[in-house]
């Protein structure tokens, strides 16, 4: 774009420079032909005249008969000076120009008004023509006419250049014009509209007459205009020789696109500024397509930080809870085991409130994780909170409402029911903590139906269970983080930071999402979206107890664990039950034990340990004797698919357990034990 404009520029010069002349025609004129006929420089000018190629220099007598005839002549007339001297000088003019008299007419205004100046086509010896510039001055001695001199120059290759030159200028005026893509438009040095294009006016709105005139501030933002960004943009062109920028621009409707655009000056030949081409693209679909681009990135890169942080939690906390099941294991037989005293009794219950707590932990990172052992059932949301209703008034403290309010059918959702009241009492602390001055906490549930995917949400039908706040609320930038885990506000010690992220794994490992709606002074609303339950699932409700003795029901049990700390404390705890526990340090060895053992009632394994895994050792062992049950304890949902096909199967029980809890769960597997002999323990360690 630039170059050609300048080289247009030059072109243009260039032209008038023809115009002008390299060598002064006046001078030349005025020196010679008033002097020739009487000065004593005669054979110096005759010298120059003669030596002259480029100008037809002749003169003529005061009828119009050529009198004297030069080099140049010659050369362009193509007449020898024999040929022509003494023959009248309308036999240069075309036919139509002497019919027309314009020979004598030349002469006459030449005489009349002391100079004729013109140009016109004019005859060559050959007959050919060529585009002539005459210049005819008369000559005087005295008061009296004695002929007239004249120069004449042959302009046809310079009429050709502009001939060619105002063609192209008009098919770049046609294709400048016809771009619709582009708005391509000139400004002046102020700034002021002076073309304007198609494209301009498809992309702007305005029509030329609209337009062209105005200042091109009136593209940019008011507040733009106001820090003076029009000004500074050719300033930058003037001074950097060209301004790119992108930016808002408005059209004439009002509504704004993100343009490109790109500013360059127009210099004359003395490098001073004329005006500015300026040409703009409307980018907005791209800049759009790049934000989405980028937006998607950044939810790559977040999910896949969730991902990392999910993966070492989640490992963090299996190992952990296997070690919170050995220490609650311990000391709940331990308690059980020892007589009340005062001096050590409550040091022991102190450490199981300890553990407890440090399971609740391991038990949320895990959820965050969403490597929760989940017992997925159909809940009925409004039943489950209504159960709650009295311990929630209880946490919240007086100074603040709860508003209860579900519809009024509502199918039950799929979840696990332990978690999700874990899930809701945080959902309800954290609310109770946003309202330090009181105020009012709703919880509500409906149904419904997302008909097609988008974003986290998925399409089908689902039970939303609301808790919301009028509370402090959070800015954007803190309602962004709250799911990741240790991402607390509220002071160490205060917050573990893995409420929500365990409100979220819940979630999601339920086959739903959370949404969180937040605004500063207004309040926070966090839904929890859970999908409706299948038929098949069993209905929660019925409490489990927490008693537990020698069952009357003597089994003789495998133990299996890879670790020997968790491996001890579930022999202790089958042991007190009253059952007789053979143990396995690992998959492969216990299936050696097991073929050994036609006794075996039940086999109790871990699920993630070198070598065979729970599901793979279970497997084995009903392909051997299919009668056998086999149930896995373990802390950490295993997600490959390898396990998935057993995991719907086998019964498992949840890592750690209480003493209770193992009992319970041994009760429900409803296990005959085979008629055998003693009890017995046996220890085996490879
Ligand atoms: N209803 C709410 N109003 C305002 N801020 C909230 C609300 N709920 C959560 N937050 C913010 O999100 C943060 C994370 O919440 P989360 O429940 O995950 O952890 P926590 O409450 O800080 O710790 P913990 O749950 O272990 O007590 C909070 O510290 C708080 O800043
Ligand atoms: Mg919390």
């Amino acid at each position: 774009m630039r170059p050609a404009l300048a080289s247009r520029h030059r072109q243009l010069s260039s032209g008038n420079n023809l115009t002008a002349g390299p060598f002064g025609l006046g001078g030349i004129r005025h020196n010679k032909l008033t002097t020739q006929q009487d000065g004593p420089d005669d054979s110096r000018y005759r010298l120059l005249v003669e030596s002259i190629t480029d100008y037809a220099i002749y003169m003529l007598d005061a009828t119009g008969h050529v009198t004297s005839w030069n080099p140049g002549a010659e050369r362009f007339k193509g007449y020898a000076a024999g040929e022509v001297l003494g023959t009248h000088f309308s036999r240069f003019y075309t036919p139509e120009d002497r019919e027309a008299g314009r020979p004598l007419l030349a002469l006459a205004a030449a005489s009349k008004a002391g100079r004729f100046e013109a140009e016109g086509w004019r005859l060559r010896k050959d007959g050919t023509r060529f585009w002539a510039h005459v210049v005819i001055d008369p000559i005087r001695r005295g008061n009296e006419l004695i002929g007239f001199a004249k120069i004449t120059r042959d302009l046809t290759e310079r009429r050709a250049a502009e001939k060619a030159l105002r063609q192209s200028e008009e098919q770049f005026r046609i294709l400048v014009g016809g771009v619709t893509d582009y708005a391509i438009y000139m400004l002046d040095p102020i700034g002021k509209v002076i073309s304007w294009n198609a494209g301009a006016e498809r992309i702007k709105g305005y029509k030329p007459e609209e337009i062209i005139g105005n200042h091109f501030s009136r593209f940019y933002l008011p507040e733009e205009v106001e820090a003076g960004a029009p000004a500074n943009a050719l300033n930058i062109a003037r001074d950097a020789g060209r301004f790119e920028k992108e930016g808002w621009r408005l059209r004439k409707d009002g509504t704004r696109f993100w343009a490109h655009v790109v500013i360059d000056p127009i210099t004359d030949d003395d490098g001073d500024v004329v005006g500015f081409a300026k040409i703009t693209r409307d980018i907005t679909e791209r800049a759009e397509a790049q934000r989405e681009l980028e937006t998607a990135r950044e939810a790559l890169y977040q999910s896949q930080k969730m991902e990392a942080i999910g993966q070492l939690t989640g490992g963090v906390a299996h190992d952990f809870n296997n070690l919170l099941a050995a220490i609650t294991g311990s000391l709940d037989l331990l308690r059980k085991r020892l007589p009340y005293d005062p001096r050590t009794t409550p040091l022991l219950e102190n450490a199981i409130q300890g553990a407890e707590r440090g399971a609740i932990l391991t038990q949320r990172m895990l959820a965050f994780a969403r490597k929760q052992e989940l017992k997925l059932k159909a809940v009925d949301i409004p039943q489950l909170v209504r159960g709650m209703s009295e311990f929630i008034r209880r946490s919240i403290g007086p100074n603040i409402d709860v508003r209860m309010r579900f519809a009024d059918v509502l199918p039950r959702a799929q979840t696990d029911p332990h978690q999700l009241e874990s899930a809701l009492l945080n959902l309800v602390v954290n609310a109770r903590d946003a309202l330090p001055n009181g105020g009012e906490i709703a919880i509500t549930a409906d149904q419904v139906s997302v008909p097609s995917a988008q974003g986290e949400r998925r399409s089908g039908s689902y039970v939303r269970l609301s808790v919301s706040d009028n509370g402090t609320g959070m800015p954007a930038g803190i309602a962004s983080k709250v799911t990741e885990p240790f991402f607390t506000t509220k002071g160490v010690g205060k917050g573990t930071g893995l409420g929500l992220s365990m409100v979220q794994g819940l979630a999601g490992q339920s086959g739903g999402w959370i949404e969180i709606e937040s605004e500063v002074g207004k309040g926070t609303r966090i839904d929890l979206w859970l999908p409706l339950a299948t038929i098949e699932l069993p209905t929660a409700g019925l409490a489990v107890t927490d008693e537990a003795g020698e069952t009357d029901e003597r089994l003789v049990v495998l133990a299996v664990d890879d670790d020997p700390l968790v491996l001890t404390n579930t022999v202790a705890m089958l042991d007190d039950l009253g059952h007789n526990v053979l143990v396995a340090n690992s998959g492969d060895e216990a299936l050696v034990i097991f073929q050994r053992h036609p006794e075996i009632d039940f086999v109790l394994t871990d699920e993630v340990m070198p070598g065979l895994s729970g599901s793979q050792l279970a497997e084995k062992i009903q392909e051997l004797r299919p009668m056998t049950n086999v149930a896995v304890a373990s802390g950490y949902a295993d997600l490959s698919p390898a396990s998935a096909h057993h995991r719907t199967a086998l019964p498992r029980l949840a890592k750690p357990f209480t003493l209770a809890q193992l009992a319970n769960f041994i009760d429900d597997l409803d296990l005959q034990a085979a008629p055998h002999g003693e009890r017995s323990t046996e220890f085996l360690r490879s």
